[in-house]
């Protein structure tokens, strides 16, 4: 018989999740094993010992999901099986896709492919049911920054994205300038509250123009500011970096929504756990008469209960796939 609910499986990076959501978006489970250990000594997330990790993890991973949300393993009477198809790592998608078509195929149930980014976007909803749209969502982790507005339930609309590097990844390779841990972006929120944020006026790229960003200038500017003043505490740097960010980023959100009379601002994303950030929006949304969105940490970071929350919208629309779906580590919002 079935349960109504839906397996996510979520394996892109070096995390690997597995979660049941039920129709109502109530998370019954939601599990995340991550590799990231492996990878902190070489200062970023090395594909070959992802891949491996999720070779590991992905049985018990799923196994743990099913159990802790009440399932049978073997018969757990769901009604798909929702899998990231990308974008990612092409060594750790295939892991997540080849288990996702197994079970589809050995419980005789759809198999739904869902674009990770669409995953991301759902997030809020999991926590916030009937979000008033349109909703403007600041996408920002290591691999991916934008802003989509969703005018309609679950049709998204990419407004504007980075041109060179993503939030997180400027995040990381400052933290990395500065000598501090890997990843780099909670170790900056920490030191950034004992620092002086005007002790350095960084360059605040296309700030005041269109939706696009841009943050590879602003890393620059900071390597030439310590390599200038090596003098300059840490706490400095990085409290006047994160200023120049959050500032970008808040700017870039209130033009989105006065372009597109969104009624909601929200986050997504590893960098959307950022302290600042979340002030910055919440206030914003104050300022702008609008609601805020900000999911809690464990759904702004990779997890699967976004996935097959995503998978029910596209199950809705018939959109399940065929069992030769491929995964495919480029996938772009506007193919979704
Ligand atoms: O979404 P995520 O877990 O993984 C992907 O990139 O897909 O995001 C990880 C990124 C890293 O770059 C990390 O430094 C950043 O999110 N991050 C933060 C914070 N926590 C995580 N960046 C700024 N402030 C934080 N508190
Ligand atoms: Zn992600």
């Amino acid at each position: 018989m079935s349960t109504g609910s839906i397996l996510g499986i979520e394996t892109s990076c070096d995390e690997t999740a597995a979660a049941v959501v039920t129709e109502r978006l109530h998370v019954a489970s939601s599990v995340v094993e991550s590799s990231i250990a492996l990878h902190v000594q070489f200062g970023g997330v090395v594909p070959e010992l992802a891949g491996r990790a999720q070779v590991d993890a992905i049985a018990p991973v799923i196994e743990r999901a099913l159990f802790e949300a009440g399932l049978d393993a073997h018969r757990p009477g769901v009604r798909a099986v929702a899998v990231t198809r990308g974008p990612g790592l092409v060594g750790s998608l295939l892991v997540g896709v080849s288990a996702a078509k197994a079970l589809a195929l050995a419980w005789g149930v759809p198999l739904v492919g869902v674009n990770h980014l669409e995953g991301h976007l759902v997030a809020p909803h999991l926590e916030h049911l009937g979000l008033a749209l349109p909703v403007v969502t600041l996408l920002v982790s290591g691999g991916h920054t934008m802003l989509v507005v969703e005018r309609t339930p679950r049709a998204f609309e990419l407004l504007g994205a980075t041109i060179d590097d993503a939030v997180g990844e400027a995040y990381d390779k400052v933290a990395r300038y500065l000598g501090l841990g890997y990843p780099g972006g909670p170790e900056i929120d920490a030191l950034s509250t004992s620092g002086d944020p005007v002790a350095i006026r960084f360059p605040r790229p296309l700030r005041d123009v269109g939706l696009d960003m841009s943050l590879s200038g602003l890393k620059t500017a900071v390597v030439r500011a310590v390599d200038r003043s090596p003098e300059t505490p840490a706490a400095d740097v990085a409290a006047s970096f994160q200023a120049a960010i959050v500032d970008v980023l808040a700017a870039k959100c209130e033009r989105a929504v006065e372009l597109t009379g969104a009624r909601t601002l929200a986050l997504g994303g590893g960098v959307a756990a950022n302290s600042e950030l979340r002030a910055a929006a919440v206030a914003l949304s104050e300022r702008l008469g609008i609601a805020s969105a900000l999911p809690s940490l464990a759904y702004c970071t990779d997890n699967a209960a976004m996935i097959a929350a995503a998978g029910f919208h596209l199950l809705e629309r018939g959109q399940a796939s065929a069992l030769s779906m491929s995964a495919d580590p480029s996938l772009r919002l506007d193919a979704a």
